[in-house]
């Protein structure tokens, strides 16, 4: 049936197998793919890393094709197996299937298909889909429909199956089709010159097009080499939006560095600057355009409450300190999965902050979706156009970081940071309290965020090497204060994703009400020191934590402002970040921590980009 590439066509495997690379930053254990040639369709899947698929394809080689699929698998049901691996066939291997998400009902739809005398080779939920897609499809077909019976198919699927999905599926009777349905889970279009492209975010096709085109929630989408056609579960006409990907596919490379990580701890200087650009006019006034939520309403904001996970929710309690401090409206950070299940207090009244780099994390859209049926506003901050947190927001403010590769978070969480004070200094602006004077000078120090950054960067040989140096620490301990403290803990966060040692972040206060216990003789203690130029005596109380835990045989690393000179006596190492305001030092303080994770993880060996266990988005609950 004609399904090979001619001359300048790409062949389908080539495409597929480049849209999984950009995407192995999502994390995964297992990866396959599925073409559809003239012989029908053949399916290669293997457990582990692409490589292993690489060598798979290179022992077993698929044809040439038109159209593929291709997915990369973070286990939920069953083990990362070769056999659990997607894609997943069905209708006597003419049907292929792959899935992210979680199907709620599988186990329902199992036994009443199990029943009909079809019989599962994997523990998935996805096999399950698969199978009961094909029995949908053989059906129609049966009762003598026609046209697109795929898309028929897999409107009629969706709408019996629960949960969270995105499920492309392709059948050898329509060579030239792929369709996909999502709920709740991510899926782009990209739209090529006679070729059509399906992904879970732009990366996956941003080699092929710029072109994208974002849908919305419960809709399937079937794509040819000439068209698009979305559709709700139903079957009704839908429309997406078409966006531009203003992302360089050389952003998404490692720019010569080792690994991700660096290249995007060194993106650093970057990442903040264009987060500012563009949102405050020559005199100091933030701009923020963005922020579509009527003036009045921000204005009446009685409490704000920031939601995010992991790295996002330590931005989001840097970012506290500042906006409760330049606002005066009081401010909580929650964590997305346990703000929803405690009956939290959220009204007309609240604004919710998303902080989310990919946008897509289930447990912070689920916290967003709760917050907005209670009557709360909700601002996402997020790193990734056409996600779905900002989508399901009022309003978005974008942290332009580019795009986020290494698993464990560093260029973004500075991006977050910079953006969440933005809209701290915007709404201080907006209510005209007593700290308006502060804006204009708050945006010029920020303004040199950038550069001291990069200076820090330019210094790191010290650091790396003392994290070379401590390759077999089996604890590390975090201290710090004020902002410090999330510092602390982001610190500690980089260590356990990266080295899987056991780290922990403190206030430093807190420490002679229990963590002292831990401190024995060569225990190795990160301190963010405070500002000596801060208002009150928080360096002077540190200093005597240091010394407290000297005293009990601690070797204490000290992250101290340059020119803190009382630092060498107190501190076995000593690393200088520039001068800050208190505020904003978390911007420079955390620099040398993540450096510090980063040489420790390579001296062990250890994959920096892809630890263990991790995703980098997490799109289950
Ligand atoms: C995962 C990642 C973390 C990230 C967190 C929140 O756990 O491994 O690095 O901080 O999700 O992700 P988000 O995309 O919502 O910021």
């Amino acid at each position: 049936n004609g399904q090979v590439p001619s001359g300048n066509e790409h062949d389908a495997l080539d495409v597929v197998m480049e849209g999984l690379r950009r995407l192995e930053y999502r994390g995964y254990d297992s990866a396959g793919v599925a073409v559809i040639s003239e012989g029908g369709i053949e399916s290669r899947k293997k457990a582990g890393k692409l490589t292993n698929l690489v060598g798979e394809l290179a022992a077993d080689p698929l044809p040439r094709a038109l159209t593929g699929i291709g997915h990369t698998r973070w286990a939920t049901h069953g083990g990362p197996t070769d056999q659990n691996a997607h894609p997943h066939l069905a209708d006597d291997g003419r049907l292929a299937v792959i899935h992210n998400g979680i199907i709620e009902n599988y186990a329902e739809l199992k036994a009443e298909l199990t029943e009909q005398g079809l019989s599962f080779v994997s523990d998935t939920d996805t096999e399950v889909a698969a199978g009961y897609l094909g029995h949908l499809y053989r059906t129609l077909i049966d009762d003598g429909a026609e046209g697109d019976v795929l898309t028929q198919a897999l409107q009629q699927a969706c709408r019996r199956l629960e949960g969270a999905f995105t499920l492309l599926a392709i059948h050898e009777d329509q060579p030239g089709t792929v369709v996909a349905g999502r709920r709740n889970s991510p899926l782009v279009v990209g739209l090529g010159d006679g070729e059509n492209f399906l992904g879970s975010d732009v990366s996956g096709f941003i080699d092929f097009t710029r072109r994208a085109v974002e849908l919305g929630q419960d809709q399937i989408v079937t794509i040819t080499p000439d068209d698009v056609v979305i559709t709700d579960f139903l079957g009704a006409p839908a429309q997406g939006t078409e966006f531009h990907v203003d992302w360089d596919a050389a952003a998404a490379e490692k720019g010569g560095f080792d690994s991700f990580m660096e290249k995007e701890i060194h993106d650093q200087p970057d990442a903040v600057a264009q987060t500012l650009l563009g949102r405050s006019d020559t005199a100091g006034n933030l701009v923020l355009d963005e922020l579509r939520i009527d003036e009045s309403i921000l204005r009446s904001v009685d409490k704000i409450v920031v939601l995010a996970c992991g790295t996002s929710a330590y931005a989001g309690q840097v970012a506290k300190y500042a906006i409760e401090h330049w606002c005066r409206i009081p401010t909580e950070v929650e964590l997305s999965h346990e703000f929803r299940y405690r009956d939290p207090i959220v009204n007309e009244k609240t604004l919710v902050v998303a902080i989310s780099q990919s946008g897509e994390t289930m447990d912070t859209l689920m916290a967003v979706r709760y917050a907005r049926e209670q009557g709360a506003k909700v601002v996402a901050i997020c790193n990734t156009n056409g996600s779905t947190i900002p989508r399901e927001s009022d309003a978005v403010l974008y942290t332009h970081a580019g795009p986020e590769i290494a698993v464990a978070s560093t260029k973004a969480f500075l991006a977050q940071i910079t953006a969440a004070y933005l809209l701290g200094l915007y709404l201080a602006q907006l209510r005209g309290n007593k700290y308006r004077d502060e804006i204009a000078a708050v945006m010029d120090d920020l303004a040199e965020i950038p550069a001291k950054i990069q200076a820090i960067l330019d210094d790191a040989e010290k650091i790396k090497a003392l994290g070379t140096d401590m390759a077999n620490a089996k604890s590390v301990l975090f201290l710090g204060r004020h902002v410090g403290f999330p510092v602390a803990m982001e610190g500690a966060l980089k260590l356990k994703e990266l080295a899987y040692i056991h780290a922990e972040g403190f206030a430093a206060g807190e420490l002679k009400h229990g963590p002292i216990a831990l401190i024995e003789e060569g225990q190795p203690v990160v301190v963010v020191m405070p500002s000596p130029h801060g208002r009150d005596s928080l360096h002077a109380k540190v200093v005597s934590n240091v010394q407290e835990i000297r005293a009990r045989g601690a070797v204490t690393i000290v992250i101290a402002e340059e020119g803190d000179t009382s630092a060498e006596a107190y501190s076995e190492h000593v690393f200088y970040v520039p001068v800050s305001p208190a505020l904003l030092a978390p911007l420079l303080t955390t620099v040398p921590l993540q450096i510090f994770a980063l040489a420790l993880a390579g001296a062990k060996g250890y994959d920096v980009d892809q630890p263990r266990n991790l995703a980098k988005s997490v799109t289950v609950e």
